[in-house]
């Protein structure tokens, strides 16, 4: 493994197949310590299963994938536990959010406190309530959050019937509660409004700037992507087309043609 100075997670060659299907093919690339970083492509590019990749919800057929865990050693997330992953400071929201409609906001981002995520979302947070010093102590933490996302007014309310855009902050205010060193986000911005858009844009910039993490995210609004990612990697059929600035992408011919389906404008 080389170098990993000033990066937190570096892809090699990472390859996955379904049947004949070449989802991601030979796709190579790295994030910064502090970077926010994009990853674009068209309707089943592979950027989903890039991401189930890194986290392990799928096993790749072959490639490395060296993310620099929450005590500074790098290590191959090959071959681990999901659920470890998460533990060592990488965590997910998804596509489709996931989060337990039946109980409040503040329960919801609370099960972020539990490494075992995904398994039953539901158990954990019954498993959670340990000691009451303890759960007082997560509960605390996640008021916190919900405080510095604006939602503290909401938090004893029920998840189910919250607008979309609430639901996506409750899912990102979960991740944030294992103090992750990267933070990947599988379309963050997709069905928001250009309000909440913006806020997101700028929710996203202070988580970084404040938590001195990385984030990884998925998305098709390109506005959003331009105006927040530091790089971007562009992909189509699996395979990388480009990674550079905004501007840099924005100007690549390859790009256009794949992504844009255009050559010029
Ligand atoms: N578990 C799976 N089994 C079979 N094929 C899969 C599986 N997961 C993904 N694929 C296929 O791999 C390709 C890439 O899918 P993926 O979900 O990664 O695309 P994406 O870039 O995230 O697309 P979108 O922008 O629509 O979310 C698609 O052809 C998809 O059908
Ligand atoms: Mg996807």
């Amino acid at each position: 493994m080389d170098n990993m100075n000033n990066k937190v997670l570096k892809i090699e060659n990472l390859s996955i197949a379904f049947g004949g299907l070449k989802a991601v093919d030979d796709l190579s690339f790295d994030i910064n310590e502090g970077e926010i970083f994009g990853l674009i492509g068209p309707n089943g590019a592979g950027k989903t299963t890039v991401f189930n990749c890194i986290t392990q919800f799928y096993k790749p057929d072959e490639g490395k994938i060296y993310f620099k865990n929450n005590k500074g050693e790098v290590e191959d997330l090959v071959g681990v536990k999901t659920h470890e992953i998460i533990g060592k400071g990488l965590v997910r929201t998804f596509q489709n959010i996931e989060l337990i409609r039946e109980l409040t906001v503040v329960e919801n981002v609370m099960v972020g406190a539990h490494i075992d995520f995904k398994a039953s979302l539901f158990n954990q947070f019954f498993r959670l309530k340990k000691t009451r010093e303890e759960e007082a102590k997560i509960r605390k933490r996640a008021e916190d959050i919900l405080d510095h996302m604006g939602l503290l007014a909401i938090k004893d309310m029920l998840t189910a019937g919250q607008p979309y855009g609430v639901l996506k902050k409750i899912e990102l205010a979960r991740a944030l509660m294992l103090n992750p060193k990267l933070i990947i986000l599988d379309e963050p911005a997709a069905g928001l409004n250009d309000t909440e858009t913006l806020s997101l844009v700028n929710l996203i910039r202070e988580i970084r700037d404040e938590r001195n993490c990385s984030i990884l995210l998925i998305e098709h609004d390109m506005k959003f992507v331009n105006g927040l990612c530091d790089r971007i990697c562009a992909i189509n059929f699996g395979k990388l087309l480009a990674i550079g600035t905004p501007q840099e992408i924005q100007k690549n011919q390859e790009v256009q043609i794949a992504y844009l389906g255009k050559e010029d404008d």
